[in-house]
C-alpha cells in the first residue's frame, strides 16, 4: 500500500517514539530526496544528548536549509512538539526554512566585529547590494544575512561569502570579494 507524504509526516508527529522511528524509516526511503536526506541525518543524530541543534546544523549544512516537512520528523524523533522545534529554528538567525537565493553573503554582527567597524561594512553592503540584512537583492543574485560570530573575532570585521570565511573585510575589500566571486561564477558557466 502506498502512503502519501502527508500521511508519513502525520505518523511521525503522532506516533510517539515507535511511530517516529517507523516514520523516519519510511521517510528515509521517500521519493523526495530532501525528506530522505533529512530522515537519514535525524536518525544519525537522534540518540545524542542535546541532539536538536546538531541535527538542525547537519540538515542545513547538507540541504542548504531546513525543509518544512522535516520539522515533524525531527519532533517525532526527539519526542518534542512541532512548535518547539519550529521555535528553535526561528530563534536562531542562522537557520533557514527556505533555500538561499543567489550568492550568500553573511556579515558578522557580534560584539567584536561591531567594535571593529562591522556597521560601516553593513551600511556599505546595503547601499551596494540594494538590500538589507535578511533580504535578497531585487535581481535575486545575492542574499545578505546577519551572522553572530564566525570565529574570526580578532580579525574582524568578518564575513562569509558562499561558505568561505574572510577576515579584515573593509568596504573596498568586500567590493573586491563580490567582483572576484562574480568573475569565478561566470568562468564556471563558460
Ligand atoms: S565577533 Fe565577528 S567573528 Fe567573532
Amino acid at each position: 500500500m502506498r502512503m502519501s507524504h502527508e500521511a508519513k509526516i502525520d505518523l511521525a508527529s503522532t506516533g510517539g517514539a515507535r511511530g517516529g522511528k517507523l516514520a523516519l524509516d519510511i521517510a528515509a526511503q521517500s521519493c523526495s530526496p530532501a525528506a530522505a536526506a533529512a530522515a537519514r541525518i535525524i536518525q544519525t543524530h537522534q540518540d545524542r544528548p542535546g541532539a536538536l541543534l546538531p541535527m538542525l546544523h547537519a540538515i542545513q549544512d547538507e540541504l542548504g536549509h531546513i525543509p518544512e516537512d522535516s520539522i515533524a520528523l525531527i519532533a517525532a524523533a526527539l519526542q518534542r512538539s512541532r512548535a518547539e522545534v519550529y521555535g528553535v529554528i526561528t530563534f536562531y538567525p542562522h537557520f533557514r526554512l527556505q533555500p538561499v537565493q543567489g550568492r550568500h553573503l553573511e556579515i558578522c554582527r557580534a560584539e567584536a566585529c561591531q567594535a571593529r567597524g562591522a556597521q560601516i561594512l553593513i551600511d556599505h553592503a546595503q547601499r551596494t547590494l540594494g538590500c538589507g540584512l535578511g533580504q535578497t537583492s531585487a535581481d535575486g543574485s545575492i542574499t545578505a544575512d546577519p551572522v553572530y560570530c564566525l570565529g574570526l573575532c580578532a580579525q574582524g570585521p568578518a564575513v562569509m561569502l558562499d561558505g568561505q570565511p574572510h577576515a579584515h573585510v573593509t568596504p573596498a575589500r568586500l567590493d573586491t570579494l563580490l567582483a572576484e566571486d562574480a568573475t569565478l561564477a561566470s568562468e564556471e558557466v563558460r
